[in-house]
């Protein structure tokens, strides 16, 4: 009888979880859903809808800040996890913080977005917010304006005290890398082959320095690109050129995150060496190709990889903190 009703209190209870977990779903690294809805000091504020507003009138300016702000999400999350270690200006305690590794400098834009987000926050709630998760809802936001790819992402990141240019090329991949190195630097992160592919769709927005990819140009040209698009590259990229130009990422629909990328991949009209790497592997290219047919299915995988990469978090307690401005530290 006495076990019957031990049985009886442990399933409700387990019941009572699965319920709970039902209403406030619990993702990994005690990231959760609406994090800042049950914050009392925001109680009157749409976090998640502020920064949607200050996104949204950013991109309508110049849809290239959209694109800035997806890549910021990638460069934060990869290195040391999503804490903001990459709006750490220099001081002179740290005068060389990620920012200032080539991977960001002069490329990274954004910043000023997260700085208004932040701005308008503070006021509404002082010291709540995170500028991690005000880089996540961003980069939510902008694949919402220029892919009309929607999804929730779990909150709750702390902001970072340590940022270190050192950090940047060891965890993020370059342009010039082949397929395997590629594939580690994301399998490192626990990302799959898979998640990888679907990630690069990013390039199907923004732009590109000449300098990223002007190794496939000269002084020889890379076989594997299309003539006539290396000859177009070559006009705005000319060798040795003083200025370090920019040209688009997708020259048919630039400001679209789209499965346009996948038909550049396949047509060799790509800027990367690692973009045209997926096709230097049967099993990645069967991806490009199924990624390439069926827009809607990428789709769901991009929102999927980009809460996937959310994840990565390192931070979950002191020394995080919640930075007052999203530039420096407290
Ligand atoms: C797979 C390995 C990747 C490599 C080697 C790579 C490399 C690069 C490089 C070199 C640029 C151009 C920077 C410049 O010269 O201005 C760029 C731009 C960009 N990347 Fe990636 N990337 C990778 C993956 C990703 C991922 C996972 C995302 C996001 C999900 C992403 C999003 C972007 C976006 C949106 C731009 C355009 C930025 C702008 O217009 O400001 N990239 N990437």
């Amino acid at each position: 009888m006495r076990r019957r009703s031990s049985n009886i209190v442990a399933f409700s209870c387990m019941f009572f979880i699965l319920a709970l977990q039902a209403i406030l779903p619990i993702s990994s690294a005690s990231l959760q859903y609406g994090f800042y809805d049950y914050d009392y000091k925001c109680k009157r504020t749409n976090v998640e809808l502020l920064v949607r507003g200050v996104v949204a009138k950013a991109i309508r300016k110049d849809p290239g800040v959209g694109a800035g702000l997806i890549r910021m999400y990638f460069h934060d999350c990869f290195v040391r996890g999503c804490d903001a270690s990459v709006l750490l200006d220099p001081t002179t305690a740290n005068p060389t913080p990620e920012k200032t590794s080539g991977a960001n400098f002069p490329s990274l834009r954004g910043f000023e977005v997260i700085d208004q987000a932040k701005a308008k926050l503070e006021r509404r709630c002082p010291g709540v917010v995170s500028c991690a998760d005000i880089v996540a809802f961003a980069a939510r936001d902008a694949a919402l304006f220029l892919g009309r790819i929607s999804y929730p992402i779990p909150s709750g990141r702390l902001d970072g005290r340590v940022s270190l240019q050192s950090e940047v090329l060891q965890n993020l991949p370059a342009p010039f890398f082949s397929l395997s190195q590629n594939e580690a630097f994301f399998a490192n992160k626990g990302m799959s082959p898979e998640e990888m592919v679907t990630l690069s769709g990013a390039h199907s927005i923004g732009r590109s320095h000449c300098s990223s990819f002007t190794n496939r140009l000269y002084p020889t040209e890379d076989p594997t690109i299309d003539r006539s698009f290396a000859g177009i590259l070559k006009g705005v990229c000319p060798q040795n050129a003083a200025v370090d130009g920019v040209v688009p990422q997708d020259i048919v629909t630039p400001n679209r995150l789209s499965n346009q990328y996948y038909k550049n991949v396949k047509a060799h009209k790509v800027l990367f060496t690692t973009d045209q790497n997926l096709m230097s592997s049967s099993d990645t290219a069967a991806m490009v190709k199924e990624n390439a047919r069926n827009q809607t299915a990428w789709k769901a995988k991009f929102a999927a990889a980009m809460v996937k990469m959310g994840n990565l978090v390192e931070l979950t307690g002191p020394p995080g903190e919640i930075r007052k401005n999203c530039r420096v530290v407290n």
